[in-house]
């Protein structure tokens, strides 16, 4: 019995290392990440983008003792993705000489928006995509073309994205411009057609098997409460945003299954997933789901915890929150949301959940 934990322990701590000495190397399946910070595993570290990167204390403080680039006092969803899947440790692109693709590689960045215009000081979608294609142009070359294509259509292409175009919306340029300035539909056209656009990049690359994570509630973000010096539990405009979207990005994804052969997708409802959470979070396990660990002012809501030169106060009891800071989940909710995402029913992701997903050929 003592012996069976021991070996059992060793193995646990040897999670990472053990897919690379065995030769499992021809039965994983990729994961290439797509996406903004909730996503960001350190791409925006490596990059020269202003005051981006999650680069200092209290960022990765609980799990990782300092900061590794990532919005959360630990891991992040993706990271629980790729272990479930089995997978060693995603790297970002940008960090330098990396000379395997076999697990896949994570392209998203904080601020990502899909519309260029909207986020002109992140690495966005459409630079995320040209630093795809050009890897798999590395990729070719390293083990050729049916091998590269192989690779590339067994891969699960995961997306978290959409939620910086609109949460802008409410944080930079409301102040100068009513929202009524916008023409929503419009605007929500122009995110879901260069999405589609970028979508369809990687299935002419090869890709088969797609994932996305929807827009959460933005309105119950600590951040968007504090900016739009809202009292309640959710402000009720920008979550009538993340729902038109959502509900019009399933449109799109039903109707790419027909154009696309061979196209598979899953969406976790992230929304309301989130937003249940912030509801019943006693339910969940969290004592406060609406107030966030990190910040100052009204909910924890101003940025300050991501700026050095800011004071800012930290929770003491960590596992009790929600929010790690004003827009970004603890580990604990990412580890939740990442479960639910992997193996969940069909109330919570459809039409396959990621355990299927990547089961498929
Ligand atoms: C991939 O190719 C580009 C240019 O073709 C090059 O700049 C980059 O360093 C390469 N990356 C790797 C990891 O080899
Ligand atoms: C992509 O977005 C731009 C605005 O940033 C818009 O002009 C263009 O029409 C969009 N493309 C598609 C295919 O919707
Ligand atoms: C917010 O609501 C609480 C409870 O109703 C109240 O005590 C507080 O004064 C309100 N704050 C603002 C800024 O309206």
């Amino acid at each position: 019995m003592t012996q069976m934990f021991v070996t059992l322990a060793i193995c646990a701590t040897l999670l990472f290392v053990c897919p690379t000495i065995s030769n499992a190397e021809n039965i994983k399946t990729p994961l290439f990440v797509f996406g903004d910070s909730l996503y960001d595993i350190g791409m925006s570290f490596y990059s020269d983008v202003e005051g981006a990167g999650a680069k200092h204390w209290p960022y990765g403080e609980h799990y990782f003792n300092i900061p590794v680039g990532r919005y959360s006092d630990g891991l992040v969803i993706p990271d629980f993705i790729a272990k479930f899947a089995d997978l060693d440790p995603l790297q970002p692109y940008l960090v330098p000489r990396i000379n395997s693709y076999a697990n896949g590689i994570n392209f998203a960045s904080s601020n990502a928006c899909v519309l260029t215009e909207t986020c002109v000081e992140a690495i966005n979608l459409k630079m995320q995509l040209h630093y795809f294609v050009q890897m798999v142009q590395n990729l070719t070359q390293q083990v050729g073309k049916s091998e590269a294509n192989r690779h590339l259509s067994k891969a699960v292409y995961l997306f978290n994205i959409g939620a910086d175009d609109y949460v802008t919306l409410f944080q930079t340029t409301l102040k100068k411009r009513p929202l009524s300035f916008y023409d929503k539909n419009l605007y929500m056209k122009q995110i879901l057609g260069n999405l589609t656009v970028h979508i369809k990049t990687i299935y002419n690359q090869g890709g088969r098997k797609f994932a996305f994570q929807n827009v959460g509630p933005i309105g119950c973000m600590p951040s968007v409460k504090y900016t739009l010096d809202f009292n309640g539990t959710c402000a009720q405009e920008p979550q009538e945003l993340a729902r038109m979207h959502n509900a019009a990005f399933s449109a799109v994804a039903k109707r790419l299954l027909s154009e696309l052969p061979g196209f598979k997708y899953s969406i976790y409802d992230f929304y309301v997933a989130l937003h249940q959470r912030v509801l019943y979070g006693n339910t969940y396990g969290f004592k406060e789901s609406e107030i966030a660990c990190c910040g100052s002012g009204a909910f924890n809501g101003d940025y300050s915890c991501q700026m050095e030169d800011r004071t800012f106060s930290l929770c003491n009891s960590l596992n009790d929150y929600l929010w790690f800071d004003a827009r970004h989940p603890t580990h604990k909710a990412n580890h939740q949301f990442a479960k639910e995402f992997w193996s969940g029913g069909p109330d919570v992701v459809a039409p396959y959940n990621l355990h299927n997903l990547f089961a498929m050929p």
